[in-house]
């Protein structure tokens, strides 16, 4: 087994140079190739081959081969939007909102967005699109009040952080994002045109705005096999450092 195991990294790494080499879009060798090539069984090669495709390096189409991905995209830790993200890469961001409706925050979100349970809460679904392909699902909650008349068709041609700003005149100015892995469900999976339970982000933002109010909170699923994250390390001195995750008995993180 621990042989297997060595060779299946092996092979994982060598197929990876052999991606380097290639140009997006192009089919690597046949397993059985591969095997010649490399000297290991086909099933080393199968396996290996399965936690490329699975990591988003490799992606295969029935009956034609095993083509070479697109890399994926760095994400960053940062307070930027979806919007500012894609165009910095130099793609274009488009959004399309499948759900749009206002109800009452409720306990949970109320205590989220720091606003009563009665509180009329704008809850949107949005699509997010880099050059056409869907990278993420978000699910965004903000206090109707701050936002009044803003519609779906709104959130679809503009930036929502670009709406806040030039129609609202409300600046985010800060928040605190949580991250953690999951995988896709049915409604997921359909939308980001990916198989069930394939690897995903979700990622839970809660933003405020310079005069110190809860503007947001967004639920959002990005695509594991299009997405790494990102983050600039710094040393930590005891004055400066702030905690930036930590995990209770419970196994909750706080
Ligand atoms: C990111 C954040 C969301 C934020 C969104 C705004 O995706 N995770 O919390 O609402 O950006 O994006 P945009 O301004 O492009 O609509």
């Amino acid at each position: 087994m621990a042989v297997r195991v060595t060779k299946q990294v092996e092979t994982r790494d060598k197929v990876l140079e052999l991606i380097e080499r290639l140009t997006i879009g192009q089919a690597i060798p046949s397993e059985r190739q591969l095997s010649v090539d490399f000297g290991v069984s086909r099933l080393t090669v199968r396996a290996a081959l399965d936690e490329l495709v699975r990591e988003g390096h490799l992606i295969r189409r029935r009956g034609s081969g095993t083509f070479v991905s697109e890399p994926k995209i760095a994400q960053e830790l940062t307070m930027t939007s979806f919007t500012e993200d894609m165009r910095r890469r130099g793609m274009r961001p488009t959004s399309r909102t499948v759900d749009l409706r206002i109800v009452p925050a409720g306990a949970r979100l109320g205590r989220f967005l720091n606003v009563s349970p009665s509180e009329p809460t704008l809850v949107a679904k949005r699509l997010r699109l880099a050059d056409g392909e869907t990278m993420a699902i978000e699910t965004l909650h903000v206090p109707s009040a701050l936002v009044p008349g803003l519609t779906g068709k709104d959130l679809e041609s503009q930036s929502f952080y670009e709406l806040l700003r030039d129609r609202y005149a409300i600046t985010i100015a800060g928040g605190v994002q949580q991250i953690e892995p999951t995988v896709t469900n049915e409604e997921e999976s359909e939308a980001l045109g990916v198989p069930l339970h394939s690897p995903a982000f979700l990622f839970e933002r809660t933003s405020r705005a310079s005069d110190g109010k809860t503007v947001e909170f967004v639920r959002s699923i990005y695509r594991g096999d299009r997405y790494v994250l990102v983050s600039e390390l710094t040393p930590q001195t005891p004055r400066t450092g702030i905690p930036v995750l930590t995990v209770r008995d419970d196994g909750r993180v706080h």
